[in-house]
């Protein structure tokens, strides 16, 4: 495997990409984020990372609270524009006919529209560099009744769930286990890892591919730049594939 070495950056995908509510009753606000993710099991405790600049910045450090909202399918559109429009000239909310649900006692608002609304209250504000790091308490998560079956089993990757990789919103893809499956001796388990390739299946599979031509000069994997051309505005266009002979 060829690698090109970069210089320090963040590639750590992919991400959730969450709508995170806040504000009060009479200026509720989203912004969408993409710097958060869990960091305590017990106490639950979440972050999100913050460019001081946001509107949203001094609204949760005003009161304090904030809601992580987890975005489906549907809400994609919104999540996007949430994220380039600021609250200060548009509210959001009214914008992308999404409801404000004050449940949780007034605190700050939730967005009804999305299936996990998780209820933060900041513990700390830490300067990083160009963003802060709110690290927060979970106080309360509201699930969507819709997605519980009727052993109260919620099916939270039943609801659409998108995540945020390089620049691009893509749903979840193919279920390629469950956790701890590679090592469950149950019969069960059995079952679904017949469905999933084993790590050295998975090895075999690549090193019979290679052998099988893979690697010679025709067969070699196509680079970017094999499949790409860039058009009069720079931007890449898949090359035709060559017509093929009768
Ligand atoms: C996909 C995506 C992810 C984003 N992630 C973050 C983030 O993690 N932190 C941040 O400060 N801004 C992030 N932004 C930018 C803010 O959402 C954006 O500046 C927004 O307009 C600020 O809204 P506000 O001024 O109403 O607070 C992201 C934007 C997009 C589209």
């Amino acid at each position: 495997m060829a690698k090109q070495k970069w210089k320090a950056g963040n590639m750590v995908y992919p991400l959730p990409v969450v709508m995170i509510s806040c504000g009060t009753e009479e200026k509720p606000n989203i912004v969408t984020v993409a710097w958060t993710g869990t960091i305590c099991t017990n106490p639950p405790m979440t972050y999100i990372s913050l460019r001081p600049s946001r509107y949203s910045y001094d609204l949760i450090a005003e009161s304090g609270y904030f809601v992580i909202n987890l975005t489906t399918r549907d809400l994609t559109y919104a999540t996007d524009f949430c994220g380039v429009r600021s609250g200060r000239d548009v509210d959001k909310f009214k914008e992308m006919k999404l409801t404000p649900n004050y449940d949780n006692e007034g605190k700050v608002p939730m967005v009804e529209e999305s299936p996990v609304n998780i209820v933060c209250k900041v513990r700390e504000i830490k300067p990083l560099g160009s963003h802060d790091l709110f690290i927060a308490d979970v106080l309360e998560v509201y699930v969507d009744d819709a997605f519980m079956d009727e052993k109260g089993k919620f099916h939270l990757n039943d609801t659409d769930l998108v995540a945020y990789s390089h620049g691009t919103y893509l749903t979840l893809g193919d279920t390629l286990g469950t956790f701890g499956y590679s090592v469950m001796k149950s019969k069960k388990a059995k079952e679904v890892s017949k469905l999933i390739p084993k790590q050295e299946d998975q090895l075999q599979l690549r090193t019979k591919s290679k052998s099988q031509g893979m690697a010679s000069k025709e067969n070699k994997p196509k680079s970017y730049k094999d499949k790409f051309h860039k058009d009069k505005t720079n931007k890449p266009v898949r090359k035709k594939a060559p017509s093929r002979k009768k």
